[in-house]
Formats: C-alpha cells, sequence, structure tokens
C-alpha cells in the first residue's frame, strides 16, 4: 500500500513531495520505454490485437501492472487507436494498412505509482497530410507543457495548445481531457485542451498529472462507437494524439514519459 503523502488544493488537486518524483520517474520511464520497444512491431499486416499481446508481455517482463487490464471493464494492456479513432481504440484482429496512423497509449503502475503515455505510429509510408497533423499534435503537447509551471493555470496550459493547433487549421477535441494522477490512474483536475488564459486552478510545485491532446485535421465533435470505448470523429477526419505525465517543480514542467531513446518521430524504430 504506498502512503498517500502531501496535501489537497483546494480544487482537490494533489500537492507530492520530492521523494514522490523518483516513484513517477521509474513508472514513467518503463511506459515509455515499452513505447520505444512496440515501433518495430508496426508494420502493414500486423493486427492491433498482436501489438496488445507484446505490449502485454513487456508489461510483465518489466516488472509493472498494467494500469487498464480491468480498468471500468477494460481487458488491455492498450489502447490503439488507428486513423479517424481519437483514443481508446480496443485492440483487436483488424490489420493495419500501409500509410495508417496509430496512437498506442500505455498505463503501467510501479510500486503503486502510474506511468500513462502515447504516440503516434505509422504503418509503412507515412502520408505528408499524417505527417502534418502528427507533427502538430506534438508540437501542441510540448507548449502545454512548456505552459505548465509555478503561476500558470490549467487555462494558460489549454489556451497554449489550442492557438497553437487552431493557427494549423486543425481542431481540438474537446469531449476528452488530460488527468491527475499518482497514486490513482484519474485524479483532479481535469485537464483541457483548450481554454482562456488566466482560468482555471493554479499550478503549484509538486502537482502531477497528464496532458493529452488529441487533434483533428477535421471537426472536434466525437462519438463513442456500441463497444462503449471507441472514441471516433464525427466526420471521420484522421486524428492524432500524444501524451505525456508530467510534475511541476519551481521552474516548470519535469516529463515523467521521455523516450529512454529520445523517439517520437512515427517513423523511427
Ligand atoms: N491511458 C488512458 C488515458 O490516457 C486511459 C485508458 S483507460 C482504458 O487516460 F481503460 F481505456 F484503458
Ligand atoms: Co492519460
Ligand atoms: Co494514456
Amino acid at each position: 500500500m504506498t502512503k498517500h503523502n502531501g496535501r489537497l488544493t483546494k480544487d482537490g488537486i494533489r500537492i507530492h513531495e520530492e521523494a514522490d518524483f523518483a516513484g513517477m520517474n521509474a513508472a514513467g520511464k518503463v511506459a515509455a520505454q515499452i513505447l520505444d520497444d512496440i515501433a518495430p512491431h508496426v508494420f502493414p499486416g500486423q493486427s492491433t490485437a498482436e501489438i496488445d499481446r507484446i505490449i502485454t508481455d513487456m508489461v510483465t517482463a518489466s516488472g509493472t501492472t498494467s494500469a487498464t487490464i480491468g480498468y471500468r471493464g477494460y481487458q488491455h494492456a492498450s489502447c490503439i487507436s488507428v486513423n479517424h479513432v481519437v483514443c481508446h481504440g480496443i485492440p483487436g484482429p483488424k490489420t493495419l494498412k500501409d500509410g495508417d496512423i496509430l496512437n498506442i497509449d500505455v498505463t503501467v503502475i510501479l510500486d503503486g505509482w502510474y506511468g500513462d503515455t502515447s504516440r503516434m505510429y505509422v504503418a509503412g509510408n507515412l502520408s505528408r497530410k499524417s505527417e502534418r497533423l502528427i507533427q502538430v499534435t506534438h508540437d501542441a503537447l510540448m507548449l502545454g507543457i512548456e505552459a505548465a509551471k509555478p503561476g500558470n493555470t490549467f487555462g494558460d496550459i489549454g489556451n497554449a495548445i489550442q492557438t497553437y493547433v487552431e493557427a494549423n487549421r486543425m481542431s481540438v477535441v474537446r469531449d476528452f481531457c488530460g488527468h491527475g494522477l499518482g497514486t490513482v490512474f484519474h485524479a483532479p483536475p481535469n485537464v483541457l485542451h483548450y481554454g482562456r488564459p488566466g482560468t482555471g486552478p493554479v499550478l503549484e510545485e509538486g502537482m502531477f498529472f497528464t496532458i493529452e491532446p488529441m487533434v483533428n485535421l477535421g471537426r472536434p465533435e466525437t462519438k463513442v462507437l456500441a463497444d462503449d470505448w471507441t472514441a471516433v470523429t464525427r466526420d471521420k477526419s484522421l486524428s492524432a494524439q500524444f501524451e505525456h505525465s508530467i510534475g511541476i517543480r519551481a521552474d516548470g514542467a519535469e516529463i515523467f514519459t521521455l523516450s529512454p531513446a529520445g523517439k517520437f518521430h512515427p517513423t523511427y524504430g
């Protein structure tokens, strides 16, 4: 059982202690390593079920526990969201085609701490259009992370992301958000990827949360399919997402889920 250190803000956001950063770093590093190691297993003809099976083995080999298996009835170690799937794609027998883009999202628990991260991959050749979507989404996440420092608000983070995405004529999904995490998977606050500067709770040292913008080439609206998980764009436009787990330090964000190999580009691997 992990002891709950620190205190809660008036918004119910936990303020963690110095020692907790080490726990988050260790968990985040395992999740990021799995995302590095899965890259060569993404290719045309591969099924998303097989990718998830390999991830399940990687989680076991790492000595961590999957946070998603058994979470609200979810049964897989990853979410794999292909093309117009926005998030929470369920791994299955369908095989990838040349040019498909996909987000792989993995969350592990190590010594009670949660590491939650996702990245984009491509099966085969990446089109210019998809590459631009993926680059803008990644840059938007990093701009959000740059805005994540004490004294700024959560609205500043959302605004940094939204402003950049819309300047590139793409749209930010409103229906899903990032979240506080630590010794729980989804904690306050909701981290919106859009918003107005100066609104929302003020960031403080010791807050742990994810930023995980979903960006669409078309309109922002989504719908959830009959399986109750798979979220897709209503207009069937392509969607991309990146996610990091971060902790707030005196001088800015510490990223717990950086790629050990420095990878993010979908054609690395
Ligand atoms: N990892 C996802 C997130 O970023 C949550 C997945 S929950 C699941 O918050 F049950 F769908 F796996
Ligand atoms: Co998350
Ligand atoms: Co995630």
